[in-house]
Parts: C-alpha cells; sequence; structure tokens
C-alpha cells in the first residue's frame, strides 16, 4: 500500500506518546540526565495526528516545535511522567514509550546547592529506583491494567541488540519493542534512525536506515494491525 492509501486509518483513537528525556534534579541548579532529543517521539506524535488520532505527548525536556494538533504534557522528571502517561493513558488505544527514562533518581533533593566539604571524597549522592513505567502499563498479559491497548517500547542497545531486545521485550510484556543500535555517532540528536521493531507474536520488522519519520510510520502500521476493530 502507499503511504496515502494507510491515510486517517487512526480515526477516532486516541494515542500517548512519550518523548524526550526525564531529568532527575539534585539541587537547584543540578539535574541526572540524558541525551534524547525527543526527535523520535515528536515524530511518532505528528505522524500519528496526521494519520487522524487524537494524540497526547508526554513531554520530557524536549527543545523541539509543538506539532500542530497534538496535546502537550510537559513533564521533567520520570514520576512525573509516570503521572501523566497514568493519566492519558487512561482512555487510550495505544500508548508509545518513546521517552528516555531515568533508572534511578536522586534520593533527596537539596533545596540549596549541593556543596563539598574539604578532603571529602566520597559524593555525596545516594539514588533510587524510579519506577519502570512500561513494565506497569504492559503488565504481564493477562492482567494488563487496559487490555486491548497496545503497548510499545522503545530500547536503545549497544551490544547483542536483537537478543538483548527479545529478552527486554518479555521482561517488560509489551507488544512492541523498538531496538535500535546506539553508540558515540548513531541516533542521539540526528535526524535519521534505524532499527528492528520485535513483536511479542515472534515478528520482526527491520526498517532501515532512514528519517526518523519513516519509523515512526512503521511503528503506527504495527499499531494498527494490534488494534481491536473499532466498534
Ligand atoms: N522505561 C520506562 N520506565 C523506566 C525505564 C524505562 O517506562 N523507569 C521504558 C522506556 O521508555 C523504553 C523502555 O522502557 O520504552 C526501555 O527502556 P530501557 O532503558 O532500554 O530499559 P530498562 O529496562 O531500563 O533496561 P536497561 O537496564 O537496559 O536500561
Ligand atoms: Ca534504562
Amino acid at each position: 500500500l502507499a503511504r496515502g492509501d494507510l491515510a486517517r486509518d487512526l480515526t477516532g483513537r486516541h494515542v500517548v506518546v512519550s518523548a524526550g528525556g526525564t531529568r532527575e534534579p539534585l539541587d537547584p541548579v543540578r539535574f541526572l540526565g540524558n541525551r534524547s532529543s525527543g526527535k523520535q517521539g515528536y515524530a511518532l506524535a505528528r505522524s500519528a495526528a496526521a494519520r487522524g488520532a487524537r494524540v497526547t505527548l508526554v513531554s520530557a525536556n524536549a527543545a523541539l516545535p509543538e506539532p500542530a494538533g497534538v496535546d502537550i504534557v510537559p513533564v521533567g522528571t520520570a514520576v512525573q511522567l509516570r503521572e501523566a502517561i497514568l493519566k492519558a493513558s487512561a482512555d487510550a488505544d495505544a500508548v508509545v514509550m518513546a521517552a528516555a527514562v531515568a533508572d534511578f533518581r536522586p534520593e533527596t533533593y537539596a533545596t540549596g546547592k549541593i556543596k563539598k566539604r574539604d578532603g571529602q571524597e566520597q559524593p555525596p549522592i545516594a539514588l533510587v529506583r524510579n519506577p519502570d513505567i512500561l513494565a506497569e502499563l504492559a503488565g504481564i498479559a493477562a492482567d494488563r491494567p487496559r487490555p486491548g491497548q497496545v503497548v510499545v517500547g522503545f530500547a536503545a542497545e549497544t551490544d547483542d541488540v536483537l537478543a538483548n531486545g527479545r529478552a527486554k521485550l518479555e521482561r517488560k510484556g509489551c507488544d512492541l519493542l523498538v531496538v535500535n543500535e546506539v553508540g558515540e555517532r548513531k541516533t542521539f540528536g540526528s535526524e535519521e534512525n534505524e532499527a528492528v521493531v520485535l513483536g511479542a507474536d515472534g515478528s520482526e520488522t527491520p526498517v532501515p536506515y532512514g528519517p526518523k519519520e519513516a519509523l515512526a510510520d512503521t511503528v503506527w502500521d504495527l499499531v494498527a494491525e494490534r488494534l481491536p476493530k473499532n466498534s
């Protein structure tokens, strides 16, 4: 099918996309963060809107223009992202977790700038685990919070990309996992991406190196195939 034939195939659907990367503040001037630009998540939001979906874009620290016709919910931290995603996904047909979520956050937030002491060698920062939002949405197949909702994750891997991706898909319980290989020069901040989309049904869909829009459209193709038929 040519792209045009698929136009508006998400009409009547509500989809939620997370984009960007969380920042976990230590004090008023510092945070733990990552290099996610948000471009892939924004491309997913634009693509879904163009295909007729109502789109909620939960955006973590992405310095990108707001796509037209998309509801944007700005967030900072992983905990805020979780709250926004759970709220928006209550009536969603699909959720795509494209955001890079910090695995850990500082245990405490210092309201004043953290100062080092003379002779102090131990860093003054303790970290605690953040909630795993994707695993919470996906559950294990049987007790998914919202049955029928299609849940998609992203994974950036540097080694054993496919094996790590397959294991991660099973661990998270999601329907689809978009796996891309990252390295020093690959993916972060770039306009292009190359990926393999793994399905819980065993499917593998390679997406050749190309614009993030093309990967976005492939993701929505695979999501659309898995949506329960509109009643
Ligand atoms: N994710 C999430 N909540 C977290 C961490 C990750 O929802 N606390 C989501 C990401 O948005 C992404 C997927 O899980 O869609 C995979 O993220 P990744 O960091 O690759 O997975 P982890 O389970 O954190 O594994 P790793 O130890 O490799 O970082
Ligand atoms: Ca992680």
